[in-house]
């Protein structure tokens, strides 16, 4: 018998084909194929580079084998493989080791990351990676709005795409991947970029087989300048829908505290519209603290605050309004830390961060003092609610 070794490996129904990990191995041990992101157990040394970048923790798998699963074998995977059975008597020695200089490396890679989330107990199934490389689906746009002022500094776009007759079942909080048109330096088609949808799992219309996406253009975006100026009657490549933890509890009485900057309020606009319409007004409470520039930067500023408070109760904060003090998420947090500690004290609470990774920090340190100030241990309880499926971050 061989001896044990652990190997890395990628979930494939967590992943979200962003490709991150892929771009930042330094030793280029991660690779894909149409269907799945994987890990060459020949090349990998362990370095764990690729965990903190990682959006949805599905980078931080791994099974003690004695055989590596090779890469055809990863790429056919539409789930991970449970861990196998050693035999008695293998030869686990130095495992332990090994295990203990990993957990140590995790341990610090999982500072301020998302970490390696799971989804709510009370969520639906997701789909995923319905559509990929080899078989993208092909959708219609249907819609291409303007979200932002026209003074706003920034242009952001409400795309809606229809599906037709092809498969497409979303759910709040899953993504799906554009293909730019064109070809990349080396004459290879371009990888996917990836989009949250922000319409809820019956349609941005209710019945239609259509999604919409909130997108920035980027400048020298190549994929998010082509998004910005589609036109109705175009055709896009689509691959997913991908992503399997960042999603919305069914319980009614689940409360949702969410946090968010720019475009990380698509998700928050599919989970509303899904309470609006699946429940109206009764069940838990919904509470959305967003940060943008000015109002006229902040996507959905019109429609968010018709949404009545006894639904979602709003924090919109400023950061560039002339005459005023910079205002961001994490300092919002703070002013309302009573309203805050009562929510991460009830078992029932769900958090869900989304937006630019620099908020990160700081709005896990606005948690922290709040919960501490509450007698409360923050890390403890965060990762009792991460382990709970009640802790969501998704940052980029
Ligand atoms: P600012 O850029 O004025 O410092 P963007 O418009 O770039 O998508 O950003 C959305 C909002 O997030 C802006 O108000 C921006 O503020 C704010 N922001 C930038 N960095 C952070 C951070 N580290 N924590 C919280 N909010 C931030």
């Amino acid at each position: 018998m061989n001896k044990p070794v652990k190997q890395h490996l990628i979930d494939p129904e967590i992943c979200i084909r962003c490709y991150t990990c892929e771009m930042t191995c330094p030793i280029e041990a991660i690779t894909h194929d149409d269907n799945n992101v994987v890990v060459d157990a020949e090349k990998c040394e362990f370095c764990m580079d690729c965990i903190p970048v990682c959006p949805t923790g599905s980078i931080d798998e791994w099974r003690v084998v004695t055989t590596p699963y090779s890469l055809d074998e990863q790429f056919g995977w539409m789930e991970l493989p449970a861990q196998e059975d050693l035999e008695d008597g293998g030869d686990t020695g130095g495992m332990e080791a090994l295990d203990e200089a990993m957990a140590a490396l995790l341990a610090e890679a999982h500072e301020g990351a998302g970490g390696k989330s799971k989804a709510p107990t009370s969520a639906s199934k997701a789909s995923v990676n319905l559509h990929n490389l080899a078989k993208p689906a092909v959708a219609k746009v249907q819609g291409n709005f303007r979200l932002t002022g026209e003074e706003a500094d920034s242009d952001v776009r409400h795309i809606i795409l229809d599906f037709g007759g092809q498969p497409m079942p979303t759910l709040e909080g899953q993504s799906i991947g554009i293909i730019p048109p064109g070809r990349d330096a080396d004459g290879k088609p371009h990888l996917p970029r990836l989009y949250s949808i922000s319409s809820p799992r019956d349609g941005e219309r209710p019945g239609y087989n259509n999604l919409s996406l909130t997108v920035k253009r980027e400048e020298n975006g190549l994929c998010s300048n082509y998004v910005c100026d589609l036109q109705i009657g175009d055709e896009v490549q689509v691959t997913g829908p991908f992503g399997a933890t960042f999603l919305m509890p069914n319980d009614p009485d689940a409360r949702i505290l969410m946090i968010c900057t720019g475009t990380g309020s698509a998700p928050f606009r599919a989970f509303t519209m899904h309470r609006q319409r699946s429940r109206g007004s009764s069940g838990g409470d919904m509470v959305l603290f967003f940060g943008a520039r000015t109002p006229d930067s902040l996507p959905y500023f019109g429609p968010l605050n018709k949404v009545p408070d006894r639904i979602l109760k709003k924090h919109m904060v400023f950061s560039r309004i002339p005459g005023a003090d910079k205002e961001y998420v994490q300092d919002r947090m703070m002013v309302e830390e009573e309203a805050i500690a009562e929510m991460i004290a009830d078992p029932k609470t769900h958090i869900y961060i989304c937006g630019l990774r620099g908020m990160e920090v700081g709005v896990d340190h606005a948690f922290a003092n709040i919960a501490e100030s509450a007698g409360m241990s923050w890390s403890a309880t965060r990762d009792a609610m991460r382990e709970d499926g009640r802790y969501h971050v998704e940052t980029y």
